[in-house]
């Protein structure tokens, strides 16, 4: 039977935050409880070693030691990152690029400390503004060592690259897949209290039917992990399997369901008041997760499972978020279902484009997933609160797409996702020249000119009359261009940070 849920949200003034290590282990259990623990995890952890497949080559299983895995045909090693699997087809790339978007995020929360630092010695701030400043100078530093703890396992000293270095170079972090893209999701998860969560388990038993039985579970895009933790606490799973491709959200997921309290800021799109412009929240789980549940680091796309492993596969807000049409992903689902396993979907339908062919309606997600050897779609739809802060004004209200559908057949193997090229990837091939290179390259070179004549004395019209001497342009063509392309260099400097 489903535990009554205490409500577990707090929030603790950050006047009365001492400074120092912004986590706590909160919760502590007895030798011989930890003991235990450990002996059924390591059984359930074979198990779930056991239906791993190497996401390069699918060839299955992985050798395993200590966590960390081996593909012995790819001669390939998967590290882990405090015990959870980092299972990426190329791992050491992804790595690089996760490390590299931490090591950015980090350097862009010094910036803003800093230059509200610099907003600080204005001696004409109202003392309202004053105070707002400070506190949020202090949360901003505060946030900055506890990400810098939280992804300690990911070693992100070892990046040497200044802020400028990151900022030009910015990976192909597509805009809205960052690493804090998501980071309101983790005080929804665990701080803000039980209605979201709740609605979510709520509208995932509404398409069970009376068939709760879930099985072997995997959440795809599982984020900070909180649906997955309450299916497999409330539910009948014999197994959940968590994985995302966010590093930040699956440290946090497993600091906390394995008892830890996190203490995190939160900072809301539009604040209630001042005092809510940062908030220091303590994160939760209502109990230590039960055995059987076990987070993976990994792309979707590349899922590092054996074909026909589950019997549940749940994709909650993923499907129109991923970066695959849902026609080639709804075969990748198929595949890692066992014969009559099903697939439930809850979430937006908002397919983002950019073919205006692939944002789908319901009829057509329901008509695809059908074809894609699945039952026709049994489906629910309901209004729910989503990602409402208690200390935002903002907040969204979203007509949810749930559906159950079995497996019926086979939909064939799906081809193997690329999301880039291997000369990306690997870095060993040449990279090539291609005509569009060459435009960037001379277009590049242009703005880097363009940025070099900026001393503090030249205006626009005084820059103007260089690129004509220059034989680059006329005047009359030359400001306007640089008109726009300096206005986009300060809209980019007045950006914030994103928290
Ligand atoms: C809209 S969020 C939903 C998160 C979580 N399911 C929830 O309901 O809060 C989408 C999640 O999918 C993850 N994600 C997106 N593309 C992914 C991929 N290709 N592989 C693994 N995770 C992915 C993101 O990191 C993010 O956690």
């Amino acid at each position: 039977m489903a535990a009554p849920w205490r409500g577990f949200a707090h929030t603790v003034s950050t006047a009365n935050h001492s400074p120092g290590w912004p986590f706590s282990l909160c919760r502590r259990r007895s030798a011989p409880a930890i003991a235990a623990m450990g002996r059924s995890y390591r059984y359930t952890r074979r198990m779930l070693d056991a239906a791993l497949a190497c996401p390069r080559c699918d060839k299955t299983p992985l050798t395993v030691n200590d966590g960390a895995c081996r593909c012995d045909a790819c001669k390939i090693d998967f590290p882990s990152i405090d015990g959870i699997p980092w299972l990426f087809a190329e791992p050491q790339a992804a790595l690089g690029e996760w490390r590299g978007r931490l090591q950015f995020a980090l350097q862009r929360l010094s910036r803003d400390e800093a230059r509200v630092a610099e907003e600080l010695e204005n001696g004409d701030l109202r003392p309202l503004t004053k105070r707002r400043l400070e506190r949020y100078r202090k949360a901003t530093a505060s946030h900055r060592r506890a990400l810098q703890k939280l992804l300690g396992p990911l070693d992100v000293q070892s990046m040497s690259g200044n802020y400028q270095t990151y900022l030009a170079l910015r990976t192909r972090l597509p805009a809205d897949q960052g690493l804090n893209t998501y980071y309101a999701n983790v005080h929804r998860d665990w701080s803000w209290g039980r209605e979201e969560n709740e609605a979510s388990l709520k509208q995932i038993r509404a398409v069970l039917h009376e068939n709760a039985e879930l099985g072997d579970v995997l959440v795809l895009g599982a984020g900070a992990g909180r649906l997955a933790y309450d299916l497999h606490m409330q539910m009948d799973c014999s197994r959940t399997v968590a994985l995302d491709f966010n590093p930040m959200l699956m440290l946090v997921a497993q600091a906390i369901t394995r008892g830890e309290t996190l203490k995190l800021h939160e900072f809301p799109i539009a604040p209630k008041s001042l005092e809510d412009d940062a908030i220091l929240r303590m994160l939760s789980a209502p109990e230590p997760v039960r055995d059987g549940f076990h987070l993976v680091l990994g792309d979707a796309l590349r899922a590092p499972f054996a074909p026909g492993s589950f019997d549940t596969l749940v994709t909650p807000w993923l499907i129109d978020i991923i970066s695959e049409d849902l026609a080639d992903f709804a075969p990748r689902v198929n595949l890692l279902l066992k014969p009559d396993g099903r697939w439930v979907n809850f979430g937006s339908l908002a397919f983002p484009g950019p073919e205006r062919a692939t944002q789908y309606s319901p009829e057509e997600a329901k008509a695809i997933i059908a074809e894609s050897g699945f039952s026709d779609p049994y489906v629910a739809e309901a209004t729910i609160a989503y990602m409402c802060s208690p200390a935002s004004r903002h907040a969204r209200r979203e007509k949810v797409f749930t559906f159950s559908a079995y497996r019926e057949r086979d939909a064939g193997k799906p081809t193997r996702h690329r999301a880039l090229p291997d000369w990306i990837v690997t870095g060993k091939d040449p990279v090539p020249l291609t005509p569009s290179f060459r435009t960037q390259a001379m277009t590049t070179q242009i703005y880097a000119f363009i940025m070099s004549l900026i001393d503090g004395k030249r205006s626009i019209k005084d820059i103007a009359k260089v690129l004509e001497q220059q034989k680059m342009m006329s005047r009359g063509e030359a400001e306007p261009a640089i008109r726009s392309f300096l206005t986009k260099m300060y809209d980019d400097s007045q950006q914030q940070s994103g928290f």
